[in-house]
């Protein structure tokens, strides 16, 4: 048996990551730990404590150690198939809710929602949540595609975790799973690394990083395509290099293109 307050004091990791990664270990909250140190943890608990210290003083992300991140206020489970949700992604969430908000108040009776490369479905996921609590989910209809077959699957697996089942996802090549449809609202966060950047990164797959040797190659092509997809008054939502968040409206698009 080991008490809680000793393994924290041990811990050669930052003291916030060894409450978090501890936490998530004993399936309870951090401030559960710091007003406990007297709890104890029995052997076989410890043990997996060490390999997961050892694993993040290797570098490795807490979020891939858990097995999942917080977004959104949600919980999502996540391999290292897919990217870990980042904090300003949220943003798209927020937007996306605001544009249909408004087009069913301004009369549209039923939304249509793309979300290219969803990876977790973190962004589109998160978008159901608030929708429902709202009692929306009724006046959207969602598709959500990634050419990652494995990162699609940890969608899927959020997506039932979440008690959601609206969602369309399908595998493919940008709107490739999509031809022929078109809709109100379109969200991307593509890889926009540089490649040189992005092989730096030796934890999240390549495929969710790297966007070429300028890093727009994905976003180029993405936005030559966009337009052939998006019906009038549409809204295109999409995350660029630094996690900035662009919108582009099918007026700005067409005098663009
Ligand atoms: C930056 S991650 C974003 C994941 C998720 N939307 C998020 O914000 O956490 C980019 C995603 O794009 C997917 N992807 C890469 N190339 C793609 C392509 N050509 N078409 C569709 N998806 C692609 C990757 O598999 C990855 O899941």
């Amino acid at each position: 048996m080991k008490r809680v307050g000793d393994i924290l004091k041990e811990s050669e990791i930052k003291f916030n990551e060894a409450l978090l990664l501890l936490s998530g270990l004993l399936n309870t909250d951090k401030s559960t730990l710091v007003a406990h140190p007297e709890m104890c943890v029995d052997s076989g608990t410890y043990s997996m404590w060490q390999t997961h210290h050892d694993r993040r003083l290797a570098g490795e992300p807490i979020a891939y150690i858990l097995g999942s991140k917080e977004f959104y206020g949600l919980k999502f489970s996540l391999t290292p198939d897919v990217l870990i949700p980042r904090p300003e992604s949220e943003l798209i969430v927020d937007r996306a809710f605001e544009f249909i908000n408004m087009g069913l108040q301004g009369g549209n009776n039923k939304v249509l929602v793309l979300e290219i490369a969803t990876g977790s479905g973190a962004i589109i996921l998160s978008l159901v949540n608030k929708l429902s609590s709202c009692q929306l989910l009724d006046y959207v209809d969602l598709t959500a595609t990634d050419i990652s077959l494995n990162a699609l699957k940890v969608a899927r697996k959020n997506a039932r975790a979440l008690n959601v089942e609206g969602v369309r996802f399908v595998q493919g090549d940008l709107f490739a799973p999509v031809a022929g449809n078109k809709f109100d609202l379109i969200m991307a966060n593509l890889p926009y690394l540089p490649h040189g950047e992005a092989v730096r990164n030796e934890y999240e797959p390549q495929i969710a990083l790297d966007g070429g040797d300028n890093g727009d190659e994905l976003i180029n092509r993405f936005m030559q395509e966009a337009r052939h997809f998006l019906r009038p008054n549409g809204l295109i939502l999409y995350e660029t290099y630094g996690g900035v968040i662009k919108e582009l409206t099918f007026d700005t698009m067409s005098k663009q293109c």
